[in-house]
């Protein structure tokens, strides 16, 4: 089976990944509704993890068990199974070559760049039914116009809907 890229966010309904002060506070709400969202599943067939430093360096994630890439310009070198890294998207896949499947953790500036180079296969969109009015926007860069396929849907009693989509 071919590896693939699957970008699995969470987005306010209005599309927000997140408060202008990069809080997700929101999201409590829905991870204490006893659904997993198929998350666990999710993770178990992931081999890599892909993160901006935004991202990783709020929640320090250890991923272990999985090879984890960071995108950083401030940070470099390696420590365990974390890995910094940096530059265009398109050559750090060329060099590195993750293995097994991806998932791009985000956030927007790094999904953005992935996007650009069209490598996104998949995209596992968890929306909540809050509307935050203002924040950081997933979908935030101009030339990216693209038509997805639709794969499935999942609604929970929690008013949470999962849209999985794929690239046509
Ligand atoms: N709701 C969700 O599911 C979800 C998922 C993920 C993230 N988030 C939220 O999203 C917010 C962060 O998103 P963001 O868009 O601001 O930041 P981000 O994508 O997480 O990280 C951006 C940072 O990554 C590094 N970077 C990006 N591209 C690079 C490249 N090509 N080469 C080298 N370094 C690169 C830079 O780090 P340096 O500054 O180190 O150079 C840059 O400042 C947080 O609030 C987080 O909580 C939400």
């Amino acid at each position: 089976m071919k590896r693939k890229i699957i970008l699995y966010v969470a987005t306010s309904l209005d599309g927000f990944i997140a408060r202008k002060n990069k809080k997700v506070d929101w999201l409590d709400t829905y991870n204490n509704t006893g659904e997993d969202y198929g998350y666990p599943a999710f993770y178990a067939g992931m081999g890599t993890i892909i993160i901006g430093n935004t991202t990783y360096q709020q929640f320090k994630e250890p991923y272990q068990g999985k090879k984890v890439y960071v995108f950083s310009r401030k940070n470099k070198g390696k420590k365990g199974n974390i890995q910094f890294v940096s530059g265009d998207i398109k050559k750090f896949m060329e060099d590195y070559k993750p293995e097994g499947n991806i998932w791009l953790v985000g956030g927007a500036d790094l999904a953005h760049q992935f996007l650009e180079h069209n490598l996104i296969d998949e995209f596992i969109i968890t929306i909540m039914p809050t509307l935050l009015g203002e924040g950081i926007p997933l979908f935030q860069g101009k030339d990216t116009e693209k038509q997805l396929k639709l794969l499935k849907t999942k609604s929970y009693k929690s008013g949470v809907m999962q849209l999985h989509y794929r690239k046509n």
